[in-house]
């Protein structure tokens, strides 16, 4: 280890992945460990928030242990610990703010808070060790649908969001829908490679007085009649030609809102962030779309798009080098928005 090194304990509880990680200089993951509670909230159909909390707080501890023991490291080699807090479930955001506060406090270690966002979009650079800002970055989780441009490391001009149901929102209700279960995101991107994405014509939302804004109830609302629909008339439905014409029809929106951006912003790099970056076939058609306009494309592994700590040890590094510290006062944002700071 270089004495100039920066090495940031990371740590992340925001929904239902308690997650820790152990990042050196924002771009090089020396641990990355998640324990997902997945299988606990697939019997309820999604998140159940007074469960996850629960579950964060039999976790924390050994999943902070853990990452730095595969990192090979102890508390004394860390120079800053990143956590985030906020936006997302309260409670769930709690219990790694305290955890972070608590080890702050007793290494003697400075605290950084990190936007649950600015993580995602920090991803990109862990693999993509020459991407710098200026970009354009696409970002669609569970929670979040934003189209921004990345001006500088932790500035933000937002272009675009949802105006209701965010883009993974929108995949796990047409999953439960046609009874694929949660999550819904990998499920239907799975179901999908079996389907043909042109056979049911759901709608692609525009929104009127914005070109970069989201709307994914609506495609909800069609996949709902059009079940309802079959249902009545006794016409026996097809899972994988719902869910490939259901994916079909948002990332042929969030393909069209990104090249939009990338044209008319004149950047010629576009970034795609958060667990729907994981999906397939949004990939594929960004891959296209970005080599037919001569944009470099630049996405995470899936395993760095779905929650994890090593994106907030990454963004906590730029923040670390731009001066940021929290005090002991940091308390969890659960509607935090991006660019802001409390
Ligand atoms: O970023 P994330 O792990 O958590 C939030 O911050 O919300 O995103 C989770 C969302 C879920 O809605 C999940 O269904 C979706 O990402 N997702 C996917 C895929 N993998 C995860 N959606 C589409 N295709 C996927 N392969
Ligand atoms: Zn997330």
């Amino acid at each position: 280890m270089e004495k100039e090194d920066v090495i940031i304990l990371a740590v992340e509880t925001s929904c239902d992945e308690t997650a820790a990680a152990v990042v050196k200089n924002g771009r090089e993951v020396c641990s990355n460990i998640i324990s997902s509670q997945i299988a606990l909230h697939t019997i309820y159909g999604g998140v159940v928030p007074e469960i996850a909390s629960r579950k964060h707080i039999e976790k924390i501890n050994q999943v902070i242990d853990e990452a730095l023991k595969s990192a090979g490291f102890t508390l004394k080699d860390i120079t800053a610990i990143a956590v985030t807090y906020g936006p997302g479930l309260v409670g769930a955001l709690l219990v790694g703010v305290s955890a972070a506060k608590a080890i702050s406090l007793a290494a003697g270690i400075p605290l950084i808070g990190v936007h649950h966002i600015e993580g995602h979009i920090s991803a990109n650079y862990i693999e993509n060790k020459e991407l710098e800002p200026p970009f354009i970055c696409l970002v669609v989780s569970g929670g979040h649908s934003h189209l921004v441009v990345v001006k500088d490391y932790g500035k933000y001009e937002i272009l675009g969001r949802t105006r209701d149901d965010a883009a993974g929102e929108a995949f796990d209700k047409v999953a439960r829908a046609i009874g694929l279960g949660y999550p819904g995101g990998p499920k239907i991107d799975k179901v999908a490679k079996e389907g043909n994405p042109e056979a049911i014509h759901f709608p692609r939302a525009k929104v009127d007085d914005s070109v970069y804004d989201f709307s994914f109830s609506g495609l909800k609302s069609a996949v709902l009649n059009y079940l309802n629909s079959c249902e009545m008339k006794g016409i026996p439905i097809s899972q994988a030609d719902v869910a490939a014409s259901f994916q079909k029809a948002v990332v042929d929106v969030l393909v069209e809102h990104s090249m939009n951006a990338v044209q008319e912003y004149g950047l010629h790099k576009f970034a795609i962030a958060g667990g729907v970056a994981s999906n397939s076939c949004l990939r594929e058609a960004l891959v296209k779309a970005c080599a037919e306009k001569g944009v470099e494309f630049f996405y995470p592994s899936p395993i760095l798009c779905t929650d994890n700590a090593a994106m907030i040890g990454a963004a906590g590094y730029y923040e670390y080098c731009q001066g940021i510290r929290h005090g002991y006062d940091l308390n969890a944002h659960p509607n935090l928005r991006l660019g802001e700071r409390a």
